[in-house]
């Protein structure tokens, strides 16, 4: 019986969701603070890492993207973003705060079918340049890196 109950228990525990990425423990590394972390991650100085940012694209494969970024943009998701979209992309109705409209009812929770690099693209830009009278504009706040794997943070929502 013993080892029966062990396994079922192990089964169970296995079935049990995955979190997406971990959260990074700390606060998300905005601004200088963000270049300063990834010129060492790179192995470069602030300048060149600031001016290989500069030159990403705005659609960036997941795989090509390191796994420490990528907790990074989950949380500046939940730092910044969770307070409107939620922290699963369920727009969040508070006083005194824009409401993020549902975006679709189909699909991923924030309503994108995510067709296509065009798409993402297009995403990457409402998240630079802001949307709308509500949703402020991040690109002077966050890295490109950080605003495509942003991209690739909400497509897994
Ligand atoms: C103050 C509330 C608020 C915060 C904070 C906020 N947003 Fe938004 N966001 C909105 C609203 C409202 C809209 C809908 C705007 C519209 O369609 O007119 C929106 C729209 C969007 C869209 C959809 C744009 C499109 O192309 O349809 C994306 C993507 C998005 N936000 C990402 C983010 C990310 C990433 C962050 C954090 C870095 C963030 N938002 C922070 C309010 C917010």
């Amino acid at each position: 019986m013993r080892p029966l109950l062990l396994l079922v228990v192990l089964l169970l525990s296995a079935c049990s969701k995955p979190a997406l990425v971990a959260p990074a423990a700390t606060a998300p590394r905005l601004g200088a603070d963000w270049f300063a972390w990834r010129a060492e991650t790179l192995g470069v100085s602030a300048d060149e890492a600031r001016a290989r940012d500069a030159a990403l694209p705005a659609v960036i494969e997941p795989a090509e993207l390191p796994p420490a970024v990528r907790a990074e943009a989950a949380a500046i998701w939940a730092g910044q973003c969770a307070l409107c979209h939620g922290v699963d992309g369920t727009p969040v109705e508070r006083p005194g705060l824009p409401t993020a409209r549902a975006w679709g009812t189909t699909g991923a929770r924030m309503g994108f079918t995510f067709g296509g690099d065009k798409m993402r693209a297009g995403v990457f830009r409402s998240i630079a340049e802001g949307k709308g009278t509500a949703m402020p504009a991040w690109g002077s706040t966050l890295a490109r890196e950080q605003i495509a794997a942003l991209v690739v943070h909400i497509e897994s929502l």
